[in-house]
């Protein structure tokens, strides 16, 4: 197996880090410049050699991006690095920057270049479907979305057969939400602490991280009322819709392994959510919400034997249980091409997107026909969710993983990258680096 090497480190103690990173995280010029090292940064062996070097980059310098963002992007939107990296081309997994400085992605553009950046046979299915039809609508026929979703849900297990296209996770974790409250009738999610699951109203209010939950309502539910309390008796007939200021979302304890309250118990973990549906809802629950390996909450694996208790009780109480495998999901884990299956269950409902689309905006949610039925009792439509463009790239995506087998390649490079962080561990008896497991394996 190839191993991974940084030239370059910098000393802990150093207090300008962050302004540094752009010169030492896993970086090293295209061409065989030198650069000397100062006294605080350490040798270590080179990068391996690669046959790509970008054009020369002729575009506007950094600091003049930088000025262009300031005054015309959101002020909410915040960058790496003091001086922030200008990545001006990608290919496998590299990126480059305006020098033709070369850096190893172990980033993956949060986790969503899941097949190498610019791979030709992504380059070439975009290409190839613009050039024929780019969007036209779901309301027509068009081979490419049927071909796709034959192909995800033929990578599912049990009934899961149904597939709906939508642009981000967001979208599906909204999506499969809803479907959850309309197959059973019930209000009530359960979601766990330390989730993140999306920034939109249902799903920020099933996020549980107070830096990612804006102080808005996260769900009205509305309630048809008579006016009668109104004064003038000429609009007590008159009905209107009162916000019921309620998220409808319970977040459970999180099963964190290794700074939770139970330990890696995960049964202890579970009673908290059979708890939460005795003494917190009716009894009756819409459903359960979780990743199987929080993503945004750390990368840290839900303790063992957490799920399959939880789906107990969830569906005991009527409700189904969704999965988001939109950041640890589509071979990921290098175990599992779904994290759901290291925990031995089987989802309801699963939700996906991130390195579906390799970059290109596409998500995804998957479920049975008879939930997937629930759609039909009003239209339900997603302007550009499947068009061929993006569908096309993600079944070229699928196509790659299996091809080049990336999910052993994770599994690999993950265990090994594991291994050596454990030595580290054990090394420094640093906490540092107590929450590894196989999500570290670099796809490509
Ligand atoms: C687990 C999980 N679910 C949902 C989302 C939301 O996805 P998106 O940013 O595509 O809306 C994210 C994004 O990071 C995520 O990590």
């Amino acid at each position: 197996m190839q191993r991974f090497v940084v030239r370059r480190i910098l000393s802990e103690t150093n207090s300008t880090n962050s302004q540094r990173c752009n010169r030492c995280f896993f970086s090293q010029p295209a061409q065989k410049q030198e650069t000397p090292l100062s006294d605080n940064e350490v040798f270590l062996p080179k990068m391996p050699p690669f046959d790509y070097s970008p054009p020369p980059y002729t575009g506007p310098s950094a600091d003049e991006i930088l000025a262009k963002r300031k005054t015309y992007l959101s002020p909410s939107l915040f960058h790496f690095y003091n001086k922030p990296l200008n990545v001006v081309d990608g290919k496998k997994q590299y990126l480059f920057d305006e020098n033709g400085r070369r850096y190893l992605d172990g980033f993956g553009g949060i986790a969503t270049v899941c097949c190498g950046h610019s791979h030709p046979d992504v380059v070439d299915a975009v290409i190839n479907q613009i050039k024929c039809i780019q969007h036209s609508t779901v309301l027509y026929l068009n081979h490419v979305i049927a071909d796709f979703a034959e192909a995800l849900a033929s990578k599912m297990p049990g009934n899961l057969k149904v597939v709906f296209f939508t642009n981000s996770g967001t979208e599906a974790n909204e999506l499969a939400i809803m479907m959850a409250r309309l197959y059973t009738g019930s209000n009530d999610i359960i979601s766990l602490r330390n989730a993140y699951h999306g920034n939109a109203a249902g799903t920020m209010g099933a996020t549980a991280q107070s830096n990612w939950k804006f102080n808005v309502v996260q769900v009205k539910t509305l309630k048809l009322v008579k006016r009668e309390s109104c004064r003038r008796k000429i609009y007590q007939k008159f009905c209107m819709y009162q916000v019921n200021d309620k998220t409808g979302v319970h977040h459970a304890l999180n099963p964190d392994p290794y700074r939770g309250a139970f330990g890696s118990d995960g049964e202890k973990y579970a009673k908290d959510v059979q708890e939460l549906i005795d003494f917190g809802t009716s009894g009756h629950v819409a459903g359960f919400l979780s990743e199987a390996i929080q993503g945004v909450g750390g990368i840290v694996e839900l303790a063992p034997g957490y799920l399959p208790d939880v789906y107990k009780s969830i569906r005991k109480a009527g409700g189904l249980c969704i999965a988001d495998e939109v950041q640890a999901g589509y071979a990921r884990t290098g175990s599992h091409f779904w994290s759901f299956e290291a925990q031995g269950v089987v989802p309801d409902i699963v939700t996906m997107a991130k390195g579906i689309g390799n970059g290109i905006p596409l998500g995804a949610v998957v479920t049975t026909p008879e939930i997937a039925e629930v759609l039909t009792r009003r239209n339900y439509f997603n302007t550009f969710g499947g068009n061929p463009l993006c569908t096309a790239a993600g079944h070229a995506v699928l196509k790659v993983i299996e091809k080049e087998k990336l999910q052993d390649n994770a599994f690999v490079v993950g265990s090994y990258m594991k291994e050596r962080l454990n030595a580290l561990k054990d090394k420094h008896e640093s906490k540092l680096f107590f929450a590894l497991n196989h999500i570290l394996g670099f796809p490509f």
